[in-house]
């Protein structure tokens, strides 16, 4: 049997912080549960700035140290992943806002926000941790 996969976008401001830990950390769960063929995971921006760049050292520092060897580079979202991807996961209220905004009317993606689920309420907002 083949069943349709969940395609997954873990998305923040610059996609050098906190989306492509999202990303990282949600692939080795899927890799953990064995259900890799089940999930497309991805991460992207909503700024074009640091396109094509790695993540921040910062950021990098913290794969390292949870064992991760993360190979993205920053990319904006595009009207397609509005197509493409099932579930949109933002970091913050802002990101929330700009996703619904850029949202075309034809999309099916859910937009979600990542400290809802398993995050206690007054912690849910992932901040901007830039500056
Ligand atoms: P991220 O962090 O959204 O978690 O990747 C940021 C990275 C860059 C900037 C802001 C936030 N920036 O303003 O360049």
């Amino acid at each position: 049997m083949t069943t349709e996969k969940k395609k997954v976008l873990m998305v923040c401001l610059g996609n050098i912080c906190r989306s492509p830990i999202a990303e990282a950390v949600f692939q080795s769960s899927v890799e953990k549960m064995g259900k890799t063929n089940d999930w497309v995971v991805d991460s992207a921006a909503i700024i074009g700035y640091h396109t094509g760049n790695r993540p921040d050292e910062r950021a990098l520092n913290v794969l390292r140290r949870r064992g991760h060897d993360y190979k993205g580079r920053a990319r904006p979202i595009s009207d397609n992943d509005f197509k493409t991807f099932d579930y949109i996961f933002g970091m913050d209220k802002e990101n929330m806002s700009d996703l619904n905004e850029m949202k075309p009317e034809s999309s099916k993606s859910k937009l979600l926000m990542l400290g809802n689920y398993g995050l206690p309420k007054h912690e849910n907002i992932i901040e901007d941790p830039y500056y």
